[in-house]
């Protein structure tokens, strides 16, 4: 029995290896972990249950008889974050580049399934050069076999993807699927095709930083939700995330101890909206404000940046926060800024987490370049989003509501649970200067002092229009709150809402205008 025992712990030491010592300090040289290293950091102490690690391709062809590596590319199974169980694969690159063949996709495939039948997460953290040439076809049929099951586990289970070498190819839409993409500064790239082939069949002449690094998917592109220094970094906040999820579509995401006083006055809100309606101000600090203290965590922080998206905490409760942002684009919604609020609603709204809005969005940003990359299209995702979601929706108009934003951002008809506006909000179909130019043109032009004329009705329609008053006359705001309240507020409206049953028609599923 001895030697048995021996000849196992022989095997889990040479598995322990992937593709040997060189190729190890291969990585290590361009400043990577091992795909077990990562696991070992990203997992909590001595956690990780490692599924396959002796399966070895079952090609012959090209010499690959000759070589057999255990574990075959990828390193799968399960561990816990905070305590909480996680699967996860780590494409090992020390084996055959990390690329995918038959056996490393089945080893994938079977950390899905079994995240799927046990309701947990699944993280990916990816290194590979993409589909195995020697195993041609079935390759190719492994890589079809994940993205299915990515669909599958869409809106069932978290899928978190981090990229940490080269992502290339087909093999970019498994992470593209998935609810959240990091990357890794320097070392990770993605790209449908490389440089190379580029040049051979545009002529064009790219690097592949520039073509598909950290900062062009994090700042261009929007594929990357957030880029990071480090492959630790990365991780950690990989476990950040997590700590806000739940671990599947039925569960409640969880809560943490409070830390901070629910009833605690935002006072500092109170002069945070300048006076000057044109007046930039950062929609962060209220954010910050009011949610628990420290909790908030920016998603898609650098593309997009005329709204926010994060997630933060109220008494310790998980809430999704969208919020238009005034310091970028003057917080208009863009088709950039509607893709990137319609998806993060969509993902609050599959795993159960409230989302809180702040609104300050003069309209939808005008002007050819938008409407003829398809405003109308896009700008519908975030109507529909926001329609088409159940989780508990509250609501707090800080300044500017207009036009067909004002419907988009949440509002009272479109399903907002709980809507509030500070005694700063303009409710109006635009923003007085626009109304009085339109409304009264042949007017100011006879006056004899149209600027004196144009003010008097500026001041006219700003009374009228440009305040909370009339929308909460009609029920359409519940309340008029004082900034100071607000937290307090919120908090008090999350709890009533815990019970919250919101229900869509029956049907196969809608038709969003992708
Ligand atoms: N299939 C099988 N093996 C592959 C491979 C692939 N697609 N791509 C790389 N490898 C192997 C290499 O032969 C090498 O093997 P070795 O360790 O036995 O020498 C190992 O993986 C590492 O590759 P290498 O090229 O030395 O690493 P690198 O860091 O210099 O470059 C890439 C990495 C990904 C940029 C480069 O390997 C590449 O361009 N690969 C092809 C990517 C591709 O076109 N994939 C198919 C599209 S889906």
């Amino acid at each position: 029995m001895e030697d048995r025992i021996d000849e196992l712990r022989e095997k889990r030491e040479r598995a322990l290896l992937g593709g040997g010592q060189d190729r190890i300090d291969k990585q290590h040289d361009k400043g990577k972990m091992t795909a077990r290293e990562r696991i070992d950091y990203f997992l909590d102490d001595d956690t990780f249950n490692e599924f396959d690690k002796f399966r070895t391709h079952r090609t012959s062809k090209f010499g690959m008889e000759e070589k057999k590596l255990p574990g075959d590319g990828v390193v799968t199974g399960y561990g816990e974050v905070d305590g909480r169980t996680v699967f996860v694969f780590a494409h090992d690159f020390t084996v055959f580049g990390g690329s995918l063949g038959e056996v490393m996709a089945q080893k994938i495939c079977k950390v899905m399934d079994k995240a799927m039948e046990v309701g947990a997460p699944i993280v990916g953290l990816n290194d590979s050069a993409g589909a195995r040439i020697q195993e041609g076809v079935k390759s190719l049929a492994g890589f079809a076999d994940i993205f299915h099951r990515n669909q599958q586990a869409s809106g069932v289970v978290p899928q978190i993807s981090s990229i940490m070498g080269p992502c290339a190819g087909g093999a970019v839409y498994s992470p593209a699927i998935t609810d959240f993409i990091f990357m890794v500064q320097d070392t990770s790239h993605m790209f449908i095709t490389g440089p190379d082939v580029i040049k051979t069949v545009t002529g064009e002449e790219v690097s592949f930083e520039e073509l598909g690094g950290a900062k062009t998917h994090a700042q261009k592109t929007g594929v990357a939700h957030k880029a990071f220094n480090s492959e630790e970094e990365a991780l950690d906040n990989i476990r950040r995330l997590l700590s806000y999820v739940p671990q599947n579509n039925v569960e409640d995401p969880p809560r943490v101890e409070p830390w901070d006083d629910p009833a605690r006055e935002t006072t500092e809100l109170t002069d945070v909206v300048p006076d000057k309606p044109q007046k930039p101000y950062d929609m962060t600090d209220v954010v910050d404000s009011v949610v628990d203290e420290g909790s908030f965590f920016e998603v898609h922080d650098g593309w997009a940046r005329n709204i926010v998206v994060g997630f933060g905490r109220l008494d310790g409760h998980s809430v999704g926060v969208v919020a238009n942002q005034p310091r970028s684009n003057a917080g208009t919604l863009t088709v950039d800024a509607s893709m990137k609020g319609s998806r993060f609603i969509r993902f609050c709204d599959a795993f159960n987490i409230p989302i809180l809005t702040f609104v300050d969005v003069p309209g939808y940003m005008p002007g050819t370049d938008q409407e003829h990359r398809g405003i109308i299209r896009h700008g519908a995702k975030l109507l529909y989003a926001y329609s088409e979601a159940t989780v508990p929706l509250l609501t707090v108009i800080t300044r500017k509501a207009y036009g067909g934003a004002y419907c988009v951002m949440a509002s009272k008809h479109i399903g907002g649970d709980v809507n509030y506006a500070w005694p700063t909000s303009e409710i109006a179909v635009m923003g007085p200067q626009g109304a009085v130019n339109i409304l009264y043109s042949s007017e100011l032009e006879a006056a004899d002092d149209p600027d004196a004329r144009r003010q008097e009705l500026i001041d006219e329609y700003r009374e009228e229009f440009a305040n909370p008053y009339t929308a909460a006359d009609r029920g359409f705001v519940d309340d008029v709150i004082e900034p100071a309240e607000t937290r307090a507020r919120l908090v008090e409206d999350l709890k009533m809402l815990k019970t919250k049953r919101g229900d869509q028609p029956d049907k196969k599923h809608g038709n969003l205008p992708i």
